[in-house]
C-alpha cells in the first residue's frame, strides 16, 4: 500500500470548558508498531476513541488507508481492531459466546466465526476455557479474552489501550507474547501503556502525549540522542550518606537530581563534565570515597520524566 495506513491530521476534542485533545496529528505506516505514551489525562484514550470512530471529533481527520471513514458501515472499518481500556465483555456468559457476540456486531456468522474464535482464543493461551463464565475468569485472564474480541476480524491495525494493565506480571507476559506474536504476523500496533519496558520491547516509534498535545514522536534512539540532559552515572560510595548530604549533591551545579541506594548514588546530570565533577568534589570534601564510576544511556522513563515533570509510574 501506498503511504500511512492511519493519518490523524490536527484532532481536537473539547469535553464542556476542557480541551482533553488539543491538535494531535501523526502517522503509522503499515507494520509499525507505535507507542503512544503520555500520564493520566494526557488524551491517548480520547484519541484512540477518536481513532476507531467511538467518539466523533471537534474538529480534525483520520485517514485509514488514505480516506475518512464514512460511518459505522464502511467496510474499511474491519480495518481496525481496538482493544478498550475499560474491560468490554459480558460478564454473566461464556468466553465463547462473547467471541460470538462481538463476531456478529462485525459481521461474522457460522463456520468463519468459529474459526475466527477458536484461533483467537488459542493465540490468548484460553481455548481450554472457552466454555467457561467469563465473570469466574481472573483480572488477567479477562484482559486476555478483551484481547481476543478485537482480533477477531482479523483487523490490520490494532489499537491497544493498556492492554496488560492491572494484571500480575505472570498474566501480563502472557499477554505481552501474545502481543509480540501479533507484530511478528505483520500487524501494525498503536500501543499505549504505562509500562515503558513493554515500549522498549516492542516499539518502532513513540510518541509522547501531554496536555492534549504531541509533544515527541521519534525513534527511541532518536529520543535518547535528544535527551542527552537525562545521563545518568552511577557511583558506588564507601560509606552512605544521609539525606541532608544527598539534598546537597542533587543541588550541585550540573546535577538535575540525586538519587540513593544503600551505598549506591545515582546522578541524574544536565552536564556530565560539570556535575561528576562537581559531585566527586564534593564526596572528597566530606571524605567519602567512590569505589567506582558507571555512566547510562537515559532510559524512556528518564526521557519521558524529562518531557513531562513526571514519571510514568506515580501517575
Ligand atoms: N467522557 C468524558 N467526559 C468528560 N471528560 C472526559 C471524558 N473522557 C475523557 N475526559 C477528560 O479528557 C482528558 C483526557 O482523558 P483521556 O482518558 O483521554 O486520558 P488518557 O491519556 O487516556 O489518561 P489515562 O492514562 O489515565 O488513561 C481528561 O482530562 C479526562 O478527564
Ligand atoms: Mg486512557
Amino acid at each position: 500500500m501506498e503511504g500511512p495506513l492511519l493519518v490523524v491530521r490536527q484532532l481536537v476534542k473539547r469535553f464542556g470548558g476542557r480541551t482533553a485533545v488539543d491538535g494531535v496529528s501523526f502517522e503509522v505506516r503499515a507494520g509499525e508498531a507505535v507507542g503512544l505514551l503520555g500520564p493520566n489525562g494526557a488524551g491517548k484514550t480520547t484519541t484512540l476513541s477518536m481513532v476507531s470512530g467511538l467518539l466523533a471529533a471537534d474538529s480534525g481527520e483520520v485517514l485509514l488507508a488514505g480516506r475518512p471513514i464514512e460511518g459505522d458501515t464502511d467496510p474499511r472499518k474491519r480495518l481496525l481492531g481496538l482493544v478498550p481500556q475499560e474491560l468490554a465483555l459480558y460478564e454473566p456468559i461464556s468466553a465463547w459466546d462473547n467471541l460470538a457476540f462481538f463476531g456478529a456486531l462485525q459481521g461474522l456468522r457460522g463456520a468463519a466465526l468459529a474459526d475466527a474464535s477458536r484461533s483467537a482464543l488459542e493465540l490468548v493461551g484460553l481455548a481450554d476455557r472457552a466454555k467457561d463464565t467469563v465473570k469466574t475468569f481472573s483480572g488477567g485472564m479477562k484482559r486476555r479474552l478483551n484481547l481476543a474480541v478485537a482480533l477477531l476480524h482479523d483487523p490490520q491495525l490494532l489499537l491497544l489501550d493498556e492492554p496488560t494493565v492491572g494484571v500480575d506480571p505472570q498474566s501480563r507476559n502472557a499477554l505481552f507474547d501474545n502481543i509480540e506474536a501479533l507484530r511478528r504476523r505483520g500487524k501494525t500496533i498503536l500501543y499505549t501503556t504505562h509500562y515503558m519496558e513493554e515500549v522498549e520491547r516492542l516499539c518502532d516509534r513513540v510518541i509522547i502525549m501531554d496536555h492534549g498535545q504531541v509533544i515527541a514522536d521519534d525513534t527511541l534512539a532518536g529520543l535518547k540522542r535528544r535527551e542527552r540532559g537525562a545521563a545518568q552515572v552511577c557511583c558506588e560510595l564507601s560509606v552512605s550518606v544521609d539525606a541532608a548530604c544527598l539534598e546537597v549533591i542533587g543541588g550541585l551545579p550540573g546535577i538535575l537530581r540525586a538519587e540513593l541506594d544503600g551505598t549506591r548514588l545515582t546522578l541524574h546530570v544536565a552536564d556530565l563534565h560539570d556535575g561528576l565533577g562537581a559531585a566527586l568534589g564534593h564526596l572528597r570534601r566530606i571524605d567519602v570515597v567512590v569505589t567506582s564510576v558507571g555512566s547510562r544511556q537515559p532510559s524512556l522513563e528518564d526521557i519521558f520524566l524529562a518531557l513531562t515533570g513526571r514519571t510514568l509510574r506515580d501517575v
